[in-house]
């Protein structure tokens, strides 16, 4: 018996339907590598946003927008600011028209508490934030929440990002999809010790990896609260605790997110503390208070990379790395500083690529030298390791066969260095799933119709 019109009709529809969902699925994981950068709103006056060399990155973030905390609605900068979010995509584009820019939405744990908790609220707050990049010329959204305080908020937040994802995957045809980040606590659990009631929260893996483009970790501040000991703002490894970049990464792929949904933080500021003795000088060595205010970062025991440089060069003072811990540091009189130097970004960034993560993030980029040393060592390190892992004849090194779901993140301890050279794989436009899937079906229906 042929098939009634109607069979076929169901028919092609299934089959378009099945390949414009597999183009959809193949789209939203289509960004290969992540080269990213956050830019302060508030820097412009120093760090103007002509003045930033986009070459050095593959996206960009505007940070950022915050929820107001009694209307729950985003709010947008004053009229004389407004122009730097609105012209943000277009001036960065002008240099480098591959990049991809972000805007970056901040959260205060009782307000975002309140949105995340109600299916009205997220429903507004999507809707709100999606006009706001499309009107704006963003490429995509990023949510900070570092903290969120409760189980609640945990699964709230997993509710959230499915429902974005969603609404992002049901826009309009025809536009590329907005891509959708986070940006989170350096760990997939959160144990910072200030406080017992939020220790033991995790995030909600499954929810987030199946929500969003990528997570970008905050990987750094970790020891931002004691005053009394001088601290490596953002070591690559610890012996003594928990608080380290490796550990963080670990955590994160242990529960569950693929390295290619994994993006690392690292720092352009310095954590600062007053020596109690200035002969005693290590990490390690007893503090009596933070350092001083800086004129640009403008916060307490905090230092932007380029102040650094310039107390460096004002003082004459060398700079000790750590290759234990991979951190840096210097003392300038009693004034102690911990801060991520070119060789510890450089070690960092082969770390996060021998992990096969999709990329780095620098925070802020507004901190970095006039000429850009950090981003650009970041960018040459990350750029040179990619290269490194094809051989000469353009073939894969032998490294390579092993595929990213048999790298144990078990691995990543210091000890074992692991030498799997990184890649990230490049899928085709159209995959090759998809043409299994349509050739048959394509063949059938033009069989049904003669
Ligand atoms: C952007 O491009 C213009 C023209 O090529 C060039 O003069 C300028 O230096 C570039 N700016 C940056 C920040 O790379
Ligand atoms: C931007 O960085 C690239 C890569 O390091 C460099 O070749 C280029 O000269 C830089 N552009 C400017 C304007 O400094
Ligand atoms: C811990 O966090 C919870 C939730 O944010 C807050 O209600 C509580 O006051 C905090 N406790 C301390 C000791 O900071
Ligand atoms: C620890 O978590 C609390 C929120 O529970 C946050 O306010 C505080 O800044 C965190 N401290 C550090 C050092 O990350
Ligand atoms: C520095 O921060 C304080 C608040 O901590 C603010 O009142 C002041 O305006 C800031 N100064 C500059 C130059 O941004
Ligand atoms: C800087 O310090 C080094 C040794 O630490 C010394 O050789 C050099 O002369 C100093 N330069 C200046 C300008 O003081
Ligand atoms: C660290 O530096 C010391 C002294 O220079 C050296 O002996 C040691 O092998 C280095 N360790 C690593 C892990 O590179």
């Amino acid at each position: 018996m042929p098939p009634s019109p109607l069979h076929l009709s169901i028919f092609f529809l299934f089959t378009i339907l099945t390949i414009s969902s597999s183009i959809q699925q193949i789209n939203s994981i289509t960004t290969d590598q992540v080269r990213a950068g956050f830019w302060l709103s508030h820097s412009s006056s120093y760090s103007p946003l002509a003045n930033i060399n986009t070459s050095l990155f593959t996206h960009l973030y505007y940070s950022s927008l915050f929820v107001d905390e009694t209307s729950l609605e985003i709010t947008l900068p004053p009229p004389e600011k407004l122009p730097l979010l609105t012209s943000f995509s277009a001036t960065l584009k002008t240099n480098n028209s591959a990049l991809k820019t972000l805007l970056s939405i901040s959260t205060a744990t009782p307000s975002f508490s309140s949105i995340v908790s109600d299916a009205h609220h997220r429903g507004s707050f999507i809707d709100s934030v999606m006009a706001l990049a499309r009107h704006h010329s963003f490429d995509g959204l990023d949510l900070e929440w570092q903290f969120p305080s409760s189980s609640a908020d945990m699964l709230g937040l997993g509710l959230l990002l499915t429902e974005w994802r969603a609404r992002i995957d049901n826009e309009i045809r025809g536009t590329s999809p907005l891509l959708l980040t986070i940006t989170v606590y350096f760990s997939d659990h959160v144990f910072n010790g200030t406080n017992t009631t939020t220790d033991g929260l995790d995030y909600p893996i499954d929810l987030i990896k199946n929500s969003v483009d990528w997570t970008n970790a905050l990987c750094f501040d970790y020891h931002a609260n004691d005053e009394t000991v001088t601290s490596a703002n953002a070591a690559l490894y610890d012996v003594s605790s928990h608080f380290s970049t490796s550990y963080g990464i670990a955590s994160w792929l242990d529960a569950g997110l693929p390295p290619q949904k994994l993006v690392m933080g690292v720092p352009l500021f310095g954590r600062s503390w007053f020596l109690r003795n200035k002969l005693k000088n290590q990490l390690g060595s007893p503090a009596v208070a933070f350092g001083p205010r800086q004129k640009r970062s403008n916060q307490t025991g905090v230092i932007a990379y380029f102040e650094i440089e310039e107390l460096l060069s004002r003082t004459n003072t060398t700079v000790i790395y750590n290759n234990q811990s991979v951190s840096a540091y210097f003392n300038a009189g009693d004034l102690w500083v911990s801060f991520d130097s070119p060789d510890v970004v450089d070690e960092k960034i082969a770390f996060a690529s021998h992990n096969r993560l999709l990329g780095y993030f620098l925070w802020p980029i507004s901190f970095d030298s006039l000429n850009f040393e950090i981003s650009r060592q970041a960018s040459d390190t990350w750029l040179k390791e990619h290269d490194d892992s094809v051989d000469a004849d353009g073939v894969d090194a032998p490294e390579q066969a092993l595929s990213p779901t048999e790298l144990q993140p078990q691995n990543l301890a210091p000890t074992q260095s692991i030498s799997i050279a990184s890649s990230i794989r490049i899928l085709p436009a159209v995959h090759p799933f998809q043409l299994i899937f349509f050739l048959p079906s394509v063949i059938i229906c033009c069989l049904a119709i003669l």
